[in-house]
């Protein structure tokens, strides 16, 4: 399983990098804003980082566009920075449209703001490289989501689609482990998701005592 690092802040994206091993990172709009910097700017840094490696760096599309030809011009502008970049584009009509067009022209797409297997089949059909569902917003509306993830892995494995299974805005341990369970390929989550999923306080707890023995104990 991958695990990608939903984020542009790039010392946490280094650290992901060199300390966890991380296979690649989501940006989004959000997390563009919170790094405080120029869009452009930020993502470029980005790209730096996973230069010369096969990590891929998820980058979306102006929010605001409504049509697939605004898409797959931006898309094309942005793949040109990196080869890195697969283009995150909307769950919407011209969002869709755009995947096969950017695949045309040697681009990969990430289908973002997926909330229903349905959804997901579409940007499968459609030729996307990844599909985003994002459980985190589902489940804070009460929806159980460990089914989606099946259903998706399901119907991907049923066509043979090469779609990769993107479980997004993951929010605690216990959902990137529902979400391997369900053989998803990758989980994204922030910084702070996976340094809380990394660790237990038996861990520490355990390591205090032994500690403790050691320190005891005659070495020779
Ligand atoms: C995934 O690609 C998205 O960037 C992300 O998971 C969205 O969720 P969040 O910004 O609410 O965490």
């Amino acid at each position: 399983m991958k695990f990608f690092l939903d984020s542009a802040i790039v010392e946490e994206i280094e650290h992901a990098f060199t300390m966890w091993h991380f296979d690649g990172v989501t940006t989004n709009p959000r997390h563009v804003q919170v790094s405080g910097k120029p869009f452009l700017k930020v993502i470029k840094e980005i790209a730096a980082l996973a230069a010369g490696t096969d990590r891929a760096i998820s980058v979306e599309v102006n929010p605001h566009h409504d049509h697939h030809a605004a898409m797959v011009e931006e898309g094309l502008k942005l793949a040109a920075i990196s080869p890195n970049f697969v283009i995150k584009l909307p769950a919407t009509e011209a969002g869709f449209k755009a995947i096969p067009l950017l695949k045309e022209q040697g681009v990969r797409a990430n289908l973002t703001l997926a909330f229903s297997a349905a959804q997901a089949l579409q940007a499968m059909r459609m030729g996307a490289t990844f599909v985003s569902p994002f459980i985190g917003w589902k489940e804070s509306n009460g929806e159980e989501t460990v089914s989606m993830i099946e259903e998706i892995v399901t119907i991907r494995d049923n066509y043979g689609f090469d779609t990769e299974v993107l479980v997004a805005a993951v929010r605690n341990a216990r959902q990137i482990v529902d979400a391997a369970v369900a053989g998803a390929d990758i989980v994204t989550a922030g910084f702070a998701v996976f340094q809380d999923a990394f660790d237990h306080p038996y861990t520490g707890v355990g390591l205090a005592k032994f500690q403790s023995f050691w320190d005891q104990t005659p070495y020779e």
